[in-house]
């Protein structure tokens, strides 16, 4: 693995917030508490509090999760919620420094309509959209696009490498100086900056250039989510951030390092991926009451029928409530082939320990307190030990109530920036800037920096 040429001390830190309205995987019950309204996931004003919130703790972003398909059986958040784009280009005439983070699926977008979203949003905030590039982890979205069956990992992925590569080509259809709005020359574009891309690829064929010019940040941020072999090295080739799953320390260990070494192999700047574990915070007065908290969260949600319910969305949306529950879980191994890695997984786990269906749904969802459960110093103490062993570089952070959000926000944050390793104010006013990302010089004019050389 390359070095870090950084010093320890200017290694900081990073924050992001995931909104989660009425209530994402693991807060089924969240929206029956009288703090949460029954319409936030809908209301542009609970999202644009939120950011506002997170921006006055320093957070480096605002990171809207999505999907494009659901069943009754879905968490109360993703049943009825806004579009990333859309909500995120309101968000950010609120906002002034905070990144905006809106995931959008490369296997169900067209290149050329989606980056020029991304870039809307790029621009309507001043420099600090980031897009985070998934391939769709429900298999039946298939079905929303005319196709009868997800398409392939390889082909997921292999579309999504160059779903990439076109927008970040789209998106330099214009060199900086492109407009000089001349107006006694009469000269308002000048047309030798302006670049078609003529892209005839596997997946692609789009001509450009895009109608809209580079931002104040040079180029949307590119963020990834997905952990498999091909994920990685989806990541190691394009992604400027991650969202990890987070898990256990051991295997977060494991996963920052594997895919840092795997994107300096690749000639990159390791601290040039940023990588944000997701983590759940329960933070209370004392670790009593956090821990005794956080056991009332899981009594809250722990229904069975809903968590049978839910262990369907590993494979393609399946009915579970079709199997006898005591007999032995069902070789399903060919619903998880299109799907992510949960299912195949759960295959595995179930098969070797030959447990029954009921065992199952028991096994994958009993209480394990999270890692980050307790007072303001212990939850700091573990954000910082896992940041400090490499585990992380910064964290999505779900919380249920805007409460929540505020406690930490007043408690924990401080906490962080008296041990030196959080900001006390915003490096930048772009994403790129305050996650310490290079600015992307237009590949037009590096060429002619080589050419005139
Ligand atoms: C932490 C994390 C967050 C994800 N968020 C989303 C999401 O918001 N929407 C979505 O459609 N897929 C999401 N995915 C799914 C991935 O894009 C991918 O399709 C899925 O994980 C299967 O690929 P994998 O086996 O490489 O992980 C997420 C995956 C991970 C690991």
């Amino acid at each position: 693995m390359a070095k870090p040429t950084e010093s320890p001390a200017s290694r900081k830190l990073h924050l992001a917030l995931a909104p989660l309205g009425v209530g994402g995987p693991g807060q089924d019950g969240l929206w029956k508490d009288p703090r949460v309204a029954k319409n936030a996931s809908v209301d542009i004003g609970y999202y644009i509090r939120l950011a506002k919130l997170a921006e006055g703790g320093l957070f480096d972003a605002f990171f809207v999760v999505d999907s494009q398909f659901i069943n009754a059986s879905y968490p109360s958040h993703y049943l009825n919620r806004l579009e990333p784009l859309t909500l995120l280009s309101a968000v950010a005439t609120h906002t002034t420094s905070i990144g905006l983070v809106a995931t959008a699926s490369s296997t169900y977008n067209s290149p050329f309509n989606l980056a020029r979203r991304v870039a809307s949003l790029d621009h309507i905030s001043g420099g600090r959209a980031g897009w985070n590039v998934v391939t769709s982890f429900d298999s039946q979205v298939s079905k929303n696009f005319g196709l009868d069956q997800h398409l392939d990992y390889a082909t997921r992925y292999g579309r999504a490498l160059e779903f990439v590569e076109v927008a970040r080509g789209l998106w330099d259809s214009y060199e900086d100086d492109a407009f000089p709005a001349d107006v006694e020359r009469g000269i308002f574009l000048d047309p030798a900056k302006l670049h078609a891309l003529d892209h005839d690829g596997e997946h692609f064929k789009v001509a450009g250039p895009l109608n809209l010019a580079r931002s104040r940040q040079g180029q949307p941020v590119i963020f990834q989510s997905g952990v498999s072999e091909d994920g990685r090295n989806l990541a190691a080739r394009i992604a400027e951030g991650i969202y990890a799953p987070g898990g256990a320390l051991d295997e977060s260990v494991a996963y920052y390092a594997d895919v840092k070494q795997r994107a300096a192999a690749l000639g990159r700047d390791p601290r040039h991926v940023v990588i944000f574990n997701s983590a759940s915070p329960v933070v209370a007065a004392t670790d009593e009451q956090a821990r005794a908290r956080s056991r009332e969260i899981f009594e809250e949600d722990n229904d069975f029928d809903r968590k049978l319910a839910f262990l369907g969305r590993a494979f393609g949306a399946y009915d579970f409530s079709q199997h006898d529950l005591d007999a032995p879980f069902p070789d399903l191994t060919h619903l998880t082939e299109r799907g992510g890695r949960r299912g195949a997984d759960l295959v595995r786990q179930a098969t070797d320990n030959r447990w029954t269906l009921r065992q199952t749904v028991e096994a994958v969802s009993q209480y394990k307190p999270g890692p980050f459960t307790g007072s303001p110093e212990t939850v700091a103490d573990a954000l910082q030990h896992w940041w400090q062993t490499r585990a992380a570089d910064g964290f999505n952070l779900h919380f249920r109530l805007t409460e929540d959000v505020e406690y930490f926000i007043g408690a924990v944050v401080p906490i962080l920036q008296q041990r030196g390793i959080f900001r006390t104010e915003y490096e930048a006013d772009t994403l790129r800037g305050n996650l310490g990302l290079p600015f992307p010089v237009s590949r037009h004019a590096r060429e002619q920096q080589l050419v005139d050389a």
